[in-house]
C-alpha cells in the first residue's frame, strides 16, 4: 500500500520485527497508560507486529482495539500475537495513517508508536487521528530521535551507521529524529492541549548488547533498509559490511551501553471540532453490551489487589493471565495493571484507604452513577471529583463493600 510520498525505510525483515516484539506497552507507551481503562475504544495506527498492541487491548477490555498497518504482511503477525494471547477485542484493518477509513469521532484514544518518524507528512498525519478521534479523548505518538541516540565505547563505524541512517530515512521520505519534533507537529496540526514528555530504552547487559547489535547489523546487511542504502546510491556493499561489523564489534564490548531516546506526545482533543455541525457528546464508547443497573452503565471492572511486595506479585498475576504488567504510579502509590487485575503497593496511609476500595468499575457517566447509587441507598464518600483523565467517585454500598467509579467526561481543561 502507498503511504503518500514516503516509503517505509526498515521493511519488515526478521531482524526488524525481532526489534518490534519486544515492545510492551510498558516500555513502549507508558506515557498512555495513566490514560487507559476499562472500556475505552483505541485505534492503534502503524500497529507492526502488534505487541504493543495486544497489551492495550489487555488494560482496555471489554472496550475494543482497532489496528491498522499499511502492510498486510505484519498485520497477519498482529492477527497472530492477539490470537495466541487470546484477545478476542482487537480487529485488524488494512490502512494508512494519511487516509484512515473510520468516521469522525471514531476512538477515545488514537496511538502511533514510531510511525510518524516514517510518514511523508506527519502534521497531516496527526490531522487525521485528530479527526477519528472523539473530543474529550487523546491523540499519543512516541518516536525516536537519532540525533539525539548516544553510546559508549566510540567504535568506529557507528557515526557511519547514524549518518547513512540519517540519509536513507531522509531519502525514503521520513525524518529520523522526530522525537524532538513531535511536539511542533502537533502544534502545526491544530491541538491546543499538548503534553511533551521523554523516555528512553537503554541496551547495556551482555543480553541486551547482543541482541540490539545482531539486529541492527543484519537489518544493516539484509533487509530493505540494506537495499535503500545500496540500490539508492547512499553507501557501496563495502560500507554496509563495514557498519555490520562495527555493530558487531561493539555488542562484544563488555562495557557497551546504547541509549535510544524518544519524544512523546499526549493531545487532548477538546469541545466541538471547528466546522463540526453534528452534536458531539462526551462519550465512551462501548463496544460489548454493557451492564446495566437502573440508568448506570458499567463498561468494565479492574479488580484491585494491595500487595506489600509489587515485583513480586506481577510474576504471579502475569502467570495467572498470560498478560503482561503495564507499570505505572499514582502519587505515592506504585501501580501495575495485569489483565483485568490492578495491583497497588505504596505507603501505609494511602495504602490503608485504597485495601477498602474493592473494584474500579468504568461507567458512562459519574453523575449518573451517583444519582444511581443514591438511589439504591449507597453514601457516596467522595467526588465526582475531575481529574486529569477524566471524574471519579468513591461510594459505599448499603451491604458496606466501597468500590470506585471513573468516566471519561472532559473536565475543561
Ligand atoms: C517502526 S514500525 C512500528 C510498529 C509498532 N507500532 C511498534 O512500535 O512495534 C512502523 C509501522 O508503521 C507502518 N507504517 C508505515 N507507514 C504507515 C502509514 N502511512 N500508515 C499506516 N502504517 C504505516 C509500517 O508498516 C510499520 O509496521
Amino acid at each position: 500500500m502507498s503511504t503518500a510520498n514516503a516509503v517505509y525505510t526498515h521493511g519488515h525483515h526478521e531482524s526488524v520485527l525481532r526489534s518490534h516484539r519486544r515492545r510492551t506497552a510498558a516500555n513502549s507507551a507508558a506515557h498512555l497508560l495513566p490514560d487507559l481503562s476499562p472500556g475505552l475504544s483505541v485505534l492503534d495506527v502503524g500497529c507492526g507486529p502488534g505487541t504493543i498492541t495486544a497489551d492495550l487491548a489487555a488494560l482496555v477490555a471489554p472496550g475494543e482495539v482497532t489496528a491498522v498497518d499499511a502492510s498486510g504482511d505484519v498485520l497477519e503477525e498482529a492477527r497472530a500475537t492477539a490470537a495466541e494471547r487470546g484477545l478476542t477485542n482487537v480487529r485488524f484493518v488494512r490502512g494508512d495513517v494519511l487516509a484512515l477509513g473510520f468516521p469522525d469521532d471514531s476512538f477515545d484514544v488514537v496511538h502511533a508508536h514510531q510511525v510518524l518518524q516514517h510518514v511523508g507528512d506527519p502534521v497531516a498525519a496527526l490531522r487525521e487521528m485528530r479527526r477519528v478521534c472523539r473530543p474529550g479523548g487523546v491523540v499519543a505518538a512516541r518516536d525516536a530521535d537519532y540525533a539525539a541516540m548516544a553510546w559508549y565505547p566510540e567504535v568506529p563505524g557507528l557515526d557511519d551507521w547514524r549518518d547513512l541512517y540519517h540519509r536513507v530515512a531522509r531519502a525514503s521520505g521520513g525524518e529520523p529524529d522526530a522525537g524532538r519534533r513531535l511536539r511542533a507537529w502537533a502544534r502545526a496540526a491544530g491541538f491546543a492541549d499538548v503534553t511533551a514528555s521523554a523516555s528512553a530504552w537503554c541496551f547495556a547487559d551482555d543480553a541486551d548488547r547482543a541482541w540490539w547489535s545482531d539486529l541492527w547489523a543484519e537489518r544493516t546487511v539484509a533487509s530493505s533498509y540494506a537495499s535503500l542504502a545500496v540500490d539508492g546510491g547512499h553507501a557501496r556493499r563495502e560500507e554496509v559490511e563495514r557498519i555490520a561489523a562495527a555493530w558487531r564489534e561493539w555488542g562484544a564490548r563488555e562495557d557497551g551501553w546504547f541509549l535510544v531516546p524518544h519524544g512523546e506526545i499526549l493531545c487532548r482533543v477538546r469541545g466541538v471540532r471547528e466546522g463540526a455541525r453534528r452534536t458531539v457528546r462526551a462519550r465512551l464508547t462501548p463496544r460489548t453490551p454493557p451492564t446495566r443497573l437502573a440508568r448506570m452503565e458499567i463498561l468494565g471492572t479492574s479488580l484491585r489487589v494491595c500487595v506489600d511486595d509489587l515485583d513480586a506479585a506481577i510474576g504471579v498475576y502475569e502467570r495467572i493471565t498470560g498478560a503482561e504488567a503495564a507499570r505505572f504510579a499514582q502519587g505515592p502509590v506504585s501501580a501495575a495493571a495485569v489483565g483485568p487485575f490492578l495491583l497497588l503497593s505504596g505507603p501505609p496511609g494511602p495504602m490503608e484507604i485504597l485495601r477498602k476500595v474493592v473494584a474500579t468499575l468504568a461507567v458512562r457517566d459519574v453523575d449518573e452513577a451517583a444519582a444511581t447509587l443514591k438511589a439504591v441507598g449507597a453514601e457516596i464518600l467522595a467526588g465526582p471529583t475531575p481529574t486529569s483523565i477524566g471524574r471519579n467517585l468513591v461510594a459505599r454500598h448499603p451491604d458496606g463493600s466501597v468500590f470506585e467509579y471513573v468516566d471519561r467526561r472532559e473536565t475543561g481543561r
